[in-house]
Formats: C-alpha cells, sequence, structure tokens
C-alpha cells in the first residue's frame, strides 16, 4: 500500500471519493519511479492546517498544501532511498475547496495538483529556494498533470453496475406487431447473465416498451427496475402506480430516432420539482439525464434528483481521438462535479464495446446504463454472451 490517505474529522463533511484519490496518488509515484516508496496524504480542515502552519512555518492562518519529507527528517539525500517512506503531505480542503471554486475545478480536480505539489517537496523540490527551482517545478506539476489526465483511469476500488436497457427487444416485436420478442423475458436472461439493473423507456408514442411490459417487468425483475421516462402527466402516473426502483427523467421529442440530448433542467425548473417531489413523497428515487455541463448538474441538485445520468452520448459519437479525448474530459470532471455536489451519478447512452471500459474505470460513476450496442450484439452472438461481454468490460 504505497499511499495512506487520511481524512481527519474536519473534512470528513466532503463527499471525498478517496478511493479516486488513492488511485491517482498511487499512480503519481508509480509514475515518477517510486512505485516501491510509500506517502501519506492527510486531508483536513482549515483550523487544523493553520496549527500545523503555525508550528512548523511560524505562519499565521491556513495554507493549501504543507509537505514534510522523510528525508529531511533524518539527514538523508533529496527524495529519500529507494522503497523508503517519502513523507507526508497535509491538505486543507477548505481551502483547496476555495481555490477549486475560483479556478472553476472540481474540489478532486484542485486536491490532485495538491498532492502533485506536495510529492515534488517530498522528492526534495523547493520553489521557495529559488526563482529558477520555482519555474522547474511549476513545469514537472503541469506534466505530471497532463500524465495523469492522458492516463487511462485504473485501479478503481468499486465497480460500477451494469443496467440493460431492453427497449430494442421491444422495437423488434412491433416491427411486426406481434408478441414476440419479449422483453420482459429478455430482462431475466439479463438478469441470468448478470446484469444489475434493468432499464426501459416507456415513451408517450408507446413506439417500443408497452404498459403491459412495466406491469410485468416490476413483478419479474429481481435486480433493480429503472423507469425511463418524460415528465408528462400520464407517464407520471403510471409511474406512481407501478412504483419502479427508480426513474430517470428524460427529455422526449416525437420525431427523434433515440433520446437525443439532455433534459434541460433549468428551463424546466418548476416542472421537475414538482414531478420528483410527488416521486419521493411516493419514496421513488429519481435521476435526470444530462449533458455533461456544470450548471445542469447544479440546476439538477436544486430540483432534488437524487441522481444525474451523464450522457455519453458526443464521447460515443466523436469522430477522432482528440475529439473523444475531450468529451472524456468533460464526462471525467462533470462526474465529480457531480459526486462533489452530493448527487450520485450514473451514466450512458451510446456506450459499446469500445467505449465502456474507459467510463466504467471513472471511481464516481455507479452505474452504467447500455441497451443498444449490447442488443445488436445479442443479435449476433446471443443475449447471454452479449451481456457477459459486456459486464466483462465494466468490471474491468
Ligand atoms: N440512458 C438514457 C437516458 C437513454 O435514453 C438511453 C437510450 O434509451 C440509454 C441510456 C441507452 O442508450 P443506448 O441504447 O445507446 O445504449
Amino acid at each position: 500500500m504505497p499511499v495512506h490517505l487520511t481524512v481527519q474529522p474536519g473534512a470528513q463533511d466532503y463527499p471525498l471519493c478517496t478511493a479516486l484519490l488513492g488511485q491517482r496518488s498511487r499512480w503519481l509515484l508509480q509514475h515518477i519511479g517510486r512505485g516501491e516508496d510509500t506517502a501519506s496524504v492527510i486531508l483536513m480542515d482549515d483550523a487544523d492546517i493553520s496549527h500545523y502552519n503555525a508550528m512548523y512555518r511560524r505562519r499565521q492562518g491556513p495554507t493549501n498544501v504543507l509537505s514534510f519529507p522523510a528525508a529531511r527528517e533524518m539527514a538523508l539525500p533529496a527524495g529519500g532511498l529507494p522503497g523508503a517512506e517519502l513523507g507526508d503531505i497535509l491538505i486543507s480542503v477548505d481551502t483547496a475547496a476555495r481555490e477549486a471554486a475560483i479556478a472553476g475545478v472540481s474540489l478532486h480536480h484542485r486536491l490532485t495538483e495538491l498532492i502533485i505539489h506536495g510529492l515534488l517537496h517530498l522528492l526534495g523540490m523547493d520553489h521557495e529556494r529559488s526563482e529558477e527551482e520555482a519555474r522547474r517545478m511549476q513545469q514537472q506539476e503541469k506534466q505530471l498533470f497532463r500524465d495523469l489526465a492522458n492516463s487511462e483511469p485504473s485501479g478503481r476500488k468499486t465497480m460500477p453496475h451494469l443496467a440493460v436497457n431492453v427497449d430494442h427487444i421491444a422495437t423488434i416485436r412491433e416491427a411486426r406487431g406481434i408478441a414476440e420478442p419479449d422483453p420482459v423475458l429478455a430482462a431475466g436472461i439479463c438478469e441470468l447473465a448478470g446484469a444489475e439493473g434493468i432499464v426501459v423507456h416507456l415513451r408517450e408514442d408507446r413506439r417500443h416498451i408497452q404498459d403491459r411490459d412495466v406491469r410485468l417487468l416490476r413483478r419479474t425483475v429481481k435486480t433493480k427496475l429503472n423507469l425511463e421516462m418524460a415528465a408528462a402527466k400520464e407517464i407520471i402516473e403510471i409511474a406512481l402506480d407501478i412504483h419502479p426502483d427508480m426513474i430517470t427523467l428524460v427529455p422526449e421529442k416525437r420525431k427523434e430516432l433515440t433520446t437525443e440530448g439532455g433534459l434541460d433542467v433549468i428551463a424546466n425548473e418548476k416542472k421537475l420539482k414538482k414531478t420528483i417531489a410527488r416521486m419521493h413523497k411516493a419514496r421513488i428515487p429519481v435521476s435526470i439525464f444530462i449533458d455533461p455541463d456544470a450548471e445542469q448538474i447544479e440546476a439538477a441538485r436544486e430540483v432534488g434528483a437524487t441522481f444525474v445520468e451523464l450522457h455519453t452520448g458526443r464521447y460515443c459519437d466523436a469522430t477522432d481521438e482528440k475529439q473523444r479525448d475531450r468529451e472524456f474530459r468533460l464526462i471525467e470532471q462533470s462526474a465529480e462535479l457531480a459526486f462533489e455536489s452530493g448527487l450520485r451519478v450514473n451514466a450512458g447512452h451510446g456506450l459499446d464495446y469500445r467505449t465502456t471500459a474507459r467510463v466504467a474505470a471513472l471511481p464516481t460513476i455507479e452505474e452504467l446504463s447500455i441497451g443498444h450496442a449490447i442488443i445488436s450484439r445479442a443479435v449476433l452472438v446471443g443475449l447471454d454472451r452479449a451481456v457477459r461481454e459486456m459486464l466483462a468490460l465494466v468490471r474491468g
């Protein structure tokens, strides 16, 4: 365990994803060739860091980060000996949160920058020594952050769930207007193959899933039934009657082939607040399908959603790797922002056998909702195998 990450009581009110910070710290140690060494990262509040700041630097008030290289304590060469304890990094989450707000980045983004800064101190660098060293240290910090951002997220502690959307089984059925194939039966096969949830979208035009499907699924789904729906009066009444395990509110247009963009929570605030309040009264958790956008996340929190589902469509549809990377960073950053604001985070739309693993590796995401790719593959290899193959990607 090369990094000991602890959260002091003063910082425990922040929604901190220690899995993410631990994963990033371990990656950084490995990347700088000190994967065998150990370091401690201690997250605290302003009051605690002020105490250490006064005691060890004779400075009043809080600071963002303090580093205590073990090498200096024990008069060893800068950076210490390989396989050794590098030292302690103390970070004030209060100060980091203020700095994150000013810079317009997530708290976890700022904490990561401070961990990098602290690590370089542990290795013997010191920006207070000279202007030249300050410049070199800043360059190295930026480079390490870029390297980390470009690395594939890996080694997550928790695994997201796979919820399979079976709408397109119903699409095939409706193409003939007969009883088969049955999405209820398909849902059972998905669960037997390991899916942790079933999703269906009861559209107002009933183009695929029918009322009968949702009613039967409510009785047969053993994992979790997530009902996707528009905040439309008729569908709200059905949801309250059927009582799914959760609902996901999506925008709906008659002419679209599939859900096109995220719901504009800001423009629909009043209606959403009312719908969510009714669902909460009935103890049905609500997720809102939104684009990865900071303002929509904040609005989702304000209208009382429990979850947001981040729209992964633009990331999946990207036509070149640069664009795909840009879209992925947006999802990563939005997932952190949503998590930090107290929302639970799901993601979905357009995910397939190439694009899923990277999103699944983001530690703040709880569940992926995937339909079309699995059902398309199932046509060729069978539903059981298609679900198992996707599960293997989700579970890394
Ligand atoms: N999430 C939402 C909100 C959706 O509307 C859909 C499509 O029904 C999905 C996830 C699944 O998307 P796909 O079928 O592209 O996997």
